[in-house]
């Protein structure tokens, strides 16, 4: 297939992107955009600070333009985020404690009930675990360790046809204590019947030429515990094919990795644009990386 959403399609997978709402007037991207990807991320609309800007008051007009725009090309569309240490508004931010905890309840089942039916999945909870594999301190840690298992409970109620998941960065390497500390919380969440249903491995590469080798091996290991996997926000340092091939293949090497999504269309799209991190570069055109997803999805 000529496109990275068809070629991922031919093994029953999706390639998507983040997209920014402020640059759907830009035709050149939504050019490209709309042609290669059946799979979309809002980049910062569907986040707390942008759905729930004073408490109780949800906006959702961003986040619906980015939807419509999506599913009206007939794309799929992946939620992002409902609860996170950062990218909170103000007031979620003061408070603590029960408050706070009654406030993430209340954001899950405003923003879930909003999208009710509509999205493939859900990032629920982003970013928990320190590098070391313990839980990262924060307003939400602070009250309690089950907040992480509560959102997920809270979100299952709310809307029972999203998938579920748990989205995280510098996870890929298996021998990483932030990987295990997040394994074994999948682990545990599955043994004990809190609903989860997928783990997100954000993928953002930084330096180096050549994957962590053992990248497959923690793709099929969290597949093995009953959850699937996707790489959610993928970039890697000046696009190296080798990095770029690589992970393609990991993913697809693992029946259940559903798909990938990288972290913007151009490169000047990118959080990380000094780093030309992605697939097309600033004037649009496809990168030697681009040929090389290509050509991984294609053999698959
Ligand atoms: O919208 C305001 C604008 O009004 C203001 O003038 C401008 C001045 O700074 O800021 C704009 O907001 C920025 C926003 O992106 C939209 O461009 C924020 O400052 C900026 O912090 C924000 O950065 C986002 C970042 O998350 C925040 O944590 C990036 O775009 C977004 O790519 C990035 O995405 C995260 C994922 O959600 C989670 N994983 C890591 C990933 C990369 O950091």
């Amino acid at each position: 297939a000529g496109t990275l959403g068809a070629a991922a399609a031919q093994s029953g997978r999706y390639f998507g992107t983040a997209i920014a709402a402020g640059r759907l007037g830009d035709s050149t991207y939504t050019t490209i955009a709309g042609r290669e990807f059946n799979m979309v991320t809002a980049e910062n609309e569907m986040k707390p600070d942008a759905t729930e800007p004073q408490r109780g008051q949800f906006n959702f007009s961003s986040g619906d333009q980015i939807y419509n725009w999506a599913t009206q090309r007939g794309m799929k569309v992946r939620g992002h985020t409902l609860a996170w240490h950062s990218q909170q508004p103000g007031w979620m931010q003061s408070l603590s404690g029960s408050s706070l905890r009654q406030a993430m309840i209340d954001h899950i089942n405003g923003v879930m009930a909003h999208y009710k039916g509509k999205l493939a999945y859900w990032d629920v909870v982003n970013e928990a675990f320190n590098e070391d594999g313990s839980r990262r301190q924060s307003n939400l840690q602070a009250t309690g360790n089950d907040w992480i298992e509560v959102a997920f409970r809270t979100a299952r109620s709310a809307d029972p046809s999203v998938k579920l998941c748990y989205n995280d960065y510098n996870i890929e390497n298996w021998s990483y204590g932030k990987t295990q500390g997040v394994y074994n919380m999948i682990r545990d969440f599955k043994s004990r019947g809190v609903p989860i249903d997928c783990v997100g491995l954000q993928t953002h590469f930084t330096g180096g030429s050549s994957l962590p080798s053992n990248f497959q091996t923690t793709l099929s290991s969290f597949a093995a515990l009953g959850v699937d996997v996707a790489l959610t926000e993928v970039d890697v340092t000046n696009a190296s094919t080798t990095q770029y091939a690589g992970l393609t293949q990991a993913c697809v090497n693992v029946p259940r990795c559903v798909g990938i999504t990288v972290w913007g269309v151009r490169d000047s799209d990118s959080w990380r644009s000094s780093e030309s991190p992605l697939l097309f570069d600033n004037s649009g055109n496809k990168k030697a990386a681009y040929t090389s997803v290509l050509n991984a999805l294609n053999a698959a």
